[in-house]
């Protein structure tokens, strides 16, 4: 089956603060006139609902590139970019699975993690990288670029490489994981390492792009929300469009939140479903300004704050899309959590010991689902699902910190790690002797 051609939808630029409607885009993405931010709106739509899942479904058998792709395959609810721009690692398609264990550990009956970490590059990332990379393909540029804490560098260089285009990636120095600078390195990156944090990198790059001929891929483009509204409708998809009562992200710089909640509106106002889930967002308590905007100043104020975190991908004090976020807590009745550091380590065991894994900032979504069934926010017969952001591989210095009992030794959280101590599986070191590997497995069989 080839492309379709997107006729039914046109597409348009509109700020989310003043409501003014450009033609184009500026290459910072912000509005001319109040210099908030821009999305997509879709001016004109006219679906049949039940024809555009079969047609979706349809693709999934089809071997055409772009079909196979869980980003492309939903092209009608996307803004239209050509098929000859298009550069696709087939992301999406991701799975959905059951977690019974950590059901059990959260106290809910009906648990799923949806496991954006499957993607090409292992994060949620290339969902919204691979249609906006496009758009810079597209348009003709030479040079992308992102400012990162890790994820969208390694992603945007896989997605640049593919398209021929260079990248300048900016991260700061010793504040990301080994796993996701390494893949940039390989994917060819020009990677700068500056000494600063992830908003210090924000800051030179806004300028940046408005001096030089460089396309930036920061999730302030709107092409990388819509492409990771996706993972929202494969989402309900894989639940035969039932919504489930609860979906509950991380929050960071919050464009994942804002391209979900965007994507459940918009799915809701083009009848593919017929209610909202709950969208809920939990931050880590050392990088919570969302938290804070929320539950301090009622939304009416983010207050910028200097992030700190293990969780390195969310360690992030200026968050720029708090207001999309802001909105869709609000359109879809969600609620905002922070979790500690312990919280959150545990939480990646349990995921972990459910034979699944996640990198420390997805976990948080298991830790701030316990804190809300506490809270009496989700009950436990309603359904939940966790969007795991990124893959367990991208971090193993965390895990095996963890596992050593060595990530909290010296930090403040020291004594309340004790709590988290009947989670970790250290590895023994032992003689090459069959008679000491037996003991030790008899001596774990007498303590499962
Ligand atoms: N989870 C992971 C694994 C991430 O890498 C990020 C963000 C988030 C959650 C938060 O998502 O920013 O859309 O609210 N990582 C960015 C990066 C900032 O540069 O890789 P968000």
């Amino acid at each position: 089956m080839s492309i379709a051609q997107n006729k039914e939808t046109i597409a348009r630029f509109r700020c989310i603060a003043c409501g003014a409607t450009p033609d184009s885009a500026a290459q910072d993405f912000r509005c001319t006139v109040c210099g908030d931010l821009l999305e997509f709106f879709f001016s004109e739509w006219t679906f049949d609902p039940a024809a555009l899942k079969a047609l979706w479904l349809n693709r999934r058998a089809s071997r055409e590139a772009l079909d196979q792709s869980g980003v492309w395959r939903f092209r009608e609810l996307l803004p239209h970019i050509s098929e000859e721009h298009a550069i696709t690692l087939r992301e999406g398609n991701t799975p959905l699975y059951q977690l019974p264990r950590c059901a059990r550990a959260a106290g809910v009956e009906n648990l799923h993690a949806k496991h954006q970490g499957m993607n090409p590059t292992a994060s949620f990332k290339d969902t919204g990288m691979t249609f906006a990379a496009s758009s810079a393909h597209q348009r003709k540029f030479r040079w992308v670029a992102c400012a990162s804490t890790g994820n969208t560098s390694a992603s945007m260089a896989a997605y640049a490489a593919r398209g021929n285009m260079h990248s300048l990636v900016l991260i700061p120095e010793g504040k990301i994981s080994w796993g996701k600078l390494s893949q940039v390195l390989d994917y060819g990156a020009l990677t700068c390492q500056l000494r600063t944090d992830f908003d210090g990198c924000v800051r030179i790059l806004t300028d940046l792009v408005r001096e030089k001929p460089v396309y930036l891929l920061n999730s302030v483009n709107p092409y990388r929300i819509e492409g990771q509204k996706t993972a929202a409708i494969e989402l309900m998809e894989q639940l035969g469009w039932e919504p489930p009562d609860h979906i509950i992200v991380p929050g960071g710089n919050l464009g994942n939140s804002s391209a979900i909640g965007k994507a459940l509106v918009e799915m809701r106002e083009f009848k593919l479903i017929s209610r909202l889930p709950k969208l809920s967002i939990i931050q880590a308590q050392g990088a919570n300004p969302f938290y804070r905007c929320v539950r301090e100043f009622g939304g009416k104020k983010l207050e910028p704050m200097t992030a700190d975190t293990f969780a390195t991908a969310i360690q992030i004090g200026n968050p720029a899309s708090w207001k999309k976020a802001l909105r869709v807590l609000q359109a879809t009745g969600g609620e905002v959590e922070q979790v500690t550091e312990v919280e959150i380590a545990a939480a990646k065991a349990e995921i972990g010991a459910d034979g699944i894994g996640c990198e420390p900032a997805s976990a948080v979504t298991l830790a701030g689902l316990k804190k809300l069934r506490r809270s009496g926010f989700v009950k436990s017969g309603e359904s939940v699902v966790l969007i795991l952001t990124g893959h367990q591989l991208k971090d193993p210095d965390f895990t095996f910190k963890f596992h050593r009992g060595e990530l909290f030794s010296g930090t403040p959280a020291e004594t309340a790690a004790t709590h988290a101590k009947s989670l970790q599986r250290a590895p023994i070191v032992l003689d090459a002797d069959l008679g000491v590997v037996i003991a030790a497995l008899d001596a774990a069989e007498r303590n499962s």
